[in-house]
């Protein structure tokens, strides 16, 4: 399992990946592959990057220099966007649509045309009794539950989730996360980012980001052992004061 896992083509790829909005370098040279049917956590300081990097991956941000791959494919590529689901840190949808509206809308963008999944996807952010109601009408929390809906309408392969937990409940958080660790025994590719630690040990992998580069990644046990501490928060404080020290 292992060895097939690591001999097939990364999922996604990035390769001497920098951008630069002026005199900030929001992601700093960083190289990266991640593999097919797992689940990678993205941990980092506000502006350690997080966002910036997955809009590059994405292709909705152009790279200051380096190159992002989803699938072999070098992204911005628009039809690549079939197999990617991107779920913003802020809510992408619309005010004015039904939370219906809304699904049909980002499916039919992904030339999804599946009624079942739309039901489906409802079912999975527990929003089937609102499907009329319009989004400016829900609670926060709801909203960004349409948002990850949204996102997970044209069932794509490779998906990256900026901070979907954030204003969840516990119960739902739970079955979000379940739903995640389905996707990825059925083959998906995630990369999650995340402020939330205890959400750090569901991920198969973690990316700790600091100042637009990578600084370890490993299993949150590995992460810890190495840095000697009990937890990962204490792990990033170690580790990032190690390097700001060199
Ligand atoms: N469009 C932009 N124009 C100028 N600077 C930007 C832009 N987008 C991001 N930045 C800067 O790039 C750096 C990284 O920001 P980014 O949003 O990627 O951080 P983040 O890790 O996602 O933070 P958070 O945890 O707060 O979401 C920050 O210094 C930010 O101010
Ligand atoms: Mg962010």
């Amino acid at each position: 399992m292992e060895q097939s896992a690591a001999a097939a083509q990364p999922a996604v790829e990035a390769r001497s990946l920098t951008k630069r909005f002026g005199a900030i370098t929001a992601v700093d040279g960083l190289d990266l592959e991640l593999s097919p049917g797992r689940i990678y956590g993205l941990l980092g300081p506000n502006g350690s990057g997080k966002t910036t990097l997955i809009r590059c991956l994405v292709g909705l941000a152009k790279p200051t220099s380096g190159e992002a791959r989803v699938l072999g494919v070098r992204m911005p590529d628009r039809e690549n966007l079939a197999n990617v689901g991107y779920m913003t840190q802020s809510d992408g949808i619309y005010a004015d649509l039904s939370v219906w509206e809304n699904l049909r809308f980002f499916a039919a963008l992904a030339g999804t045309r599946d009624k079942r999944a739309l039901d489906d996807i409802l079912d999975v952010v527990d929003l089937s009794a609102r499907r009329n109601a319009p989004a400016h009408q829900l609670s926060g929390g709801m909203r960004r539950r349409l948002s990850l809906a949204c996102a997970l309408v044209h069932r794509p392969s490779v998906l990256f989730l900026d901070e979907p937990t954030v204003g969840i409940d516990p119960a739902l958080r739970v079955q979000f996360w379940g739903y995640f660790r389905d996707l990825a025994a059925n083959g998906a590719t995630i990369l999650v980012s995340s402020h939330v630690m205890d959400e750090a040990d569901r991920c198969d992998e973690l990316l700790l980001i600091l100042r637009g580069q990578l600084l370890d990644r490993g299993s949150g046990a590995q992460i810890r052992d190495r840095a000697g501490t009990p937890n990962i928060e204490a792990a990033f404080l170690t580790l990032g004061g190690r390097e700001a020290s060199e």
